[in-house]
């Protein structure tokens, strides 16, 4: 080997060491699989120094270019070792982080949702006027001013036709049924007595909520209708009824039910029922629980009956009445309030 020759040879040695040095000291720092890559690509990659360092070896003389490759070559083998040996470590890394999850942790408990207080008490309501041979059907929310107000023989002039107690709908010719006893109507359009049923269902008022209001609110409207005649439906019948439901729905056998004259248009004579119970809220008291009275002739005119040949009963509850009495809710706001304290007593 010639003396130039080997003057320019060292130095190119020096570069060589110089190129592995700085490689090894990258791999040091390498935290991540990408960082590796890029770390790889800069250091073995086609446009890196080590790769130039070989391509310039052409030029160089036959020795150099055997003496040179050859080391230049053991230090890419090395440089390949070394790469492959961090990502196996970055890899191994990657791998323990996933294994944190903990299979001997307990598992999430699932929560589980139940029926909803009111529908728990008007399943109730159902079953035991089921059980006495009513039938139970359901109406539409949206009704006609006709059959909430007219056909239930409610004069024009009647309050609950004001702008303060209804919902109109665009147009004034429909309403959020102010009760649920716009299905007395509609029932009876469609069916001949004899008959029995209970309406439960949603019932909306244009009125400022407090504890004992709400603008929506549930009824349970019940109708009993015959043809005129012995064994018809009366007054007693009405109030034996009522007593059944009442001494059942409460569980409480000495429920006494009183009646004491009102008014409301669509039944004659009417009366607000009134119950007093032996045992808890129901105690000692007479609490007024729901409307009633025989079905008006007029309305079963306005349903296209003959006068005088049918005769039955009606009576009307409120849902959150019932649940708040039985269940001794002070606020009728907490059954759409969501808040699953309330909710979960159930
Ligand atoms: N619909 C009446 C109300 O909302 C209740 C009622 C129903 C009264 C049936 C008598 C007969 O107040």
């Amino acid at each position: 080997m010639s003396c130039g020759a080997c003057a320019a040879g060292s130095s190119m040695k020096n570069q060589l060491d110089r190129i592995k040095e700085v490689a090894l000291k990258d791999l040091e720092n390498l935290r991540t699989l990408a960082e590796l890559e890029t770390a790889r690509v800069q250091a073995l990659g086609r446009s890196s120094e080590l790769s130039q360092f070989l391509r310039s070896l052409k030029e160089r003389s036959e020795d150099e270019r055997r003496e040179l490759g050859a080391l230049a070559n053991r230090i890419r083998g090395e440089l390949e070792e070394q790469f492959e040996r961090a990502k196996e470590r970055l890899e191994d890394l990657a791998y323990a982080a996933l294994e944190k999850l903990d299979v001997s942790a307990p598992g999430m408990k699932v929560q589980r949702g139940h029926v909803h207080p009111l529908t728990q008490v008007q399943d109730d309501i159902n079953a035991i006027f089921a059980s006495m041979g009513f039938r139970i059907v359901e109406g539409p929310e949206v009704e006609t001013e006709w059959a909430n107000f007219d056909a239930l023989n409610t004069p024009p002039d009647h309050p609950a036709r004001g702008m303060q107690d209804t919902f109109w709908l665009q147009g004034m010719q429909h309403l959020m049924r102010t009760h649920t006893s716009p299905m007395q109507v509609r029932f009876m359009q469609q069916h001949q007595p004899p008959f029995r049923i209970i309406v439960p269902g949603r019932v909306y008022r244009n009125e400022a909520t407090d504890a004992t209001h709400e603008f929506q609110f549930h009824q349970i409207e019940g109708l009993m209708v015959t043809r005129t005649g012995p064994g018809a439906p009366s007054m007693a019948n009405l109030k034996g009824v009522m007593e059944h439901f009442y001494q059942r729905f409460f569980r409480d056998p000495n429920i006494e039910v009183r009646f004491n004259a009102s008014y409301f248009p669509f039944v004659e004579p009417g009366v607000e029922v009134y119950i007093k119970g032996s045992s808890g809220k129901l105690a000692g008291k007479w609490l007024e629980v729901a409307g009633a009275g025989m079905v008006h002739q007029n309305v079963f005119e306005h349903v296209g009956y003959v006068r005088g040949e049918m005769q039955g009963f009606a009576f009307g509850m409120a849902l959150e009445r019932m649940a708040m009495l039985k269940y001794k809710i002070d606020d009728i706001r907490l059954f759409n309030g969501g808040d699953l304290r309330f909710l979960r007593q159930f």
